[in-house]
């Protein structure tokens, strides 16, 4: 397996990535999840999630933090957004913290991209002071619960998430 400081590198998000990370969010949640909705479902989601102007909302928040995996060849291979929780969890920790999403386009995937990510995610989270953590999962990604459990994420609770009509069966993992 090669070193993957070899063939990418992982810097910090800003601003001037908006539209860069609108398109590569809406590649990689298509490509990892697309076949499970309706067609108008999916652009209804991306339409509202992983736009310019979303993501220009998100690069500005101060409670999150974004990181932008970069190939060697310029083209931009995946992404981290961290921050404070968000998620419908029964009196949450007024410091918690999230994983809020993490995506790696999966011709690049087993190269410790994703454990990268996680390293400077979890890093910048404990320096703000957000504890516990916690992180919303398809309930049928079982690869991507394994990640997560690697990282001491167990699962303690669920909910309901809209992409556009459909309504996916989520689960809460917390460490
Ligand atoms: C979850 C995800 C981000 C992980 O990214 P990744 O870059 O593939 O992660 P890593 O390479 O760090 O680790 C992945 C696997 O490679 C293995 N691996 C990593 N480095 C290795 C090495 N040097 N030698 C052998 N195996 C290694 C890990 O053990 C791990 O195995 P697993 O299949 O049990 O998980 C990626 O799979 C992804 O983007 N999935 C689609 C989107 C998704 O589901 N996101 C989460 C939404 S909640």
């Amino acid at each position: 397996m090669p070193d993957t400081a070899d063939i990418a590198t992982i810097r910090r998000a800003t601003a001037a990535d908006a539209a860069a990370l609108a398109e590569l969010g809406a590649a990689t949640f298509t490509e990892t999840f697309g076949h499970l909705y309706p067609p108008e479902d999916l652009q209804a989601f991306l339409a509202k999630s992983h736009t310019p102007e979303s993501w220009a909302q998100t690069l500005a928040d101060p409670k999150r933090a974004v990181w932008l995996v970069v190939h060697e060849s310029g083209r931009n291979i995946g992404f981290l957004v961290v921050g404070a929780c968000k998620l419908p969890v029964e009196q949450l920790e007024p410091s918690a913290g999230e994983i809020q999403q993490l995506y790696v386009l999966a011709e690049f995937h087993n190269l410790r991209l994703g454990g990268r990510l996680m390293a400077l995610g979890l890093e910048w989270l404990e320096s703000q002071g957000r504890t516990p953590l916690y992180i919303g999962v398809w309930s049928e990604n079982y690869g991507a619960q394994r990640f997560y459990g690697r990282y001491g994420f167990s699962k303690v609770g669920e909910y309901g998430f809209p992409v556009g009509k459909t309504v996916d069966r989520e689960f809460i993992l917390k460490r």
